[in-house]
């Protein structure tokens, strides 16, 4: 088998690019003039955390890259191809489980791989073998003949992220997905996908209304402006790294502490109006 070949973007391409992008829903403007990129990290992958006030067009960002929605004016590229459509090379978690009620663990992991068998080049002993490892990665070996009423809200997640991560995605967008979910089970999800994250390299952006959350997931941490959002910081050298340590172990280090109190900061200048949304604001970073 074959698989079928991509577009090739010519080296130093962005992964992801909005240029000028607007976002308007009749009179209002979700997203005003947003010009952002996101590099191809090739074996590295960048974990970008969103923050921003509620109503700031956070999930307007991720439905423009995953093709759910059009920007009304600019212009949102993956690897330089504007994006027109939803494409399994951009998954999508959501806060609310999405998967099929009536495929159990595996059927579930191995059934985005058969519709994309072609681009995945993957024969039916290889999907197998893949959806193996990453129900193991997820934490959920032993559960793969259970349906997903058989599961807990965080297993349920898992199962999404092992489906999303099946189809390698170059980027995996994350809008709230942990919001549902208990404290506990919240602090072992956090840990899970940076875990993955090290282990397997994605790209990925997560909204989240979680400083903390933002501060432990991301390498990176974007704070919107208020609606019309845009970029308003770019938070990145105060912020610790995560892999291999426990949440509540790395929100006691005094690095993680500084940083949430970096991100804090500019959250609260954000959200008292201070940062404009404005083309100036969307340079001002740190
Ligand atoms: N389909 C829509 N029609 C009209 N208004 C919308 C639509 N989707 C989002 N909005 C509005 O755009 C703004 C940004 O929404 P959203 O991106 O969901 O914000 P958040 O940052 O909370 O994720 C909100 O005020 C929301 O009410
Ligand atoms: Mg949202």
């Amino acid at each position: 088998m074959t698989a079928t070949p991509l577009p090739q973007a010519p080296e130093g391409t962005p992964l992801i690019e909005c240029r000028n992008a607007s976002v308007r829903f009749g009179d209002f403007t979700a997203l005003h003039d947003v010009t952002l990129t996101v590099p191809e990290s090739p074996g590295k992958g960048n974990f970008i955390s969103i923050l921003g006030p509620s109503g700031c067009g956070k999930s307007t960002l991720l439905n423009l890259v995953a093709g759910l929605l059009m920007p009304s004016a600019g212009q949102v590229l993956y690897r330089g191809q504007p994006v027109t459509r939803p494409g399994s090379d951009r998954g999508m978690i959501f806060q609310q489980y999405s998967s099929f009620p009536h495929l159990n663990v595996r059927r579930n992991v191995l059934f985005g791989m058969e519709i994309n068998k072609h681009r995945l080049g993957l024969d039916r002993r290889q999907r197998l073998e893949r959806a193996g490892r990453l129900i193991d990665h997820v934490g959920l070996a032993g559960h793969e003949d259970k349906y997903p009423h058989q599961l807990s809200g965080g297993q349920q997640q898992r199962v999404a992220i092992a489906r999303t991560l099946a189809l390698e995605p170059g980027v995996l967008l994350m809008d709230e997905p942990f919001s549902a979910l208990d404290e506990p089970t919240r602090l072992e999800m956090q840990e899970l996908i940076v875990q993955l994250w090290d282990r397997i390299h994605p790209t990925i952006l997560c909204v989240t209304h979680s400083i903390t959350e933002a501060v432990y997931l991301g390498e990176r941490v974007w704070i919107f402006s208020r609606a019309p959002g845009q970029v308003a910081f770019d938070i990145g050298d105060c912020i610790p790294r995560s892999p291999g340590i426990a949440p509540r172990v790395a929100q006691e280090q005094a690095d993680f502490k500084n940083a949430a109190r970096v991100v804090m900061e500019a959250f609260r200048r954000v959200s008292d109006g201070q940062i404009a949304a404005s083309p100036a604001a969307a340079k001002e970073t740190r």
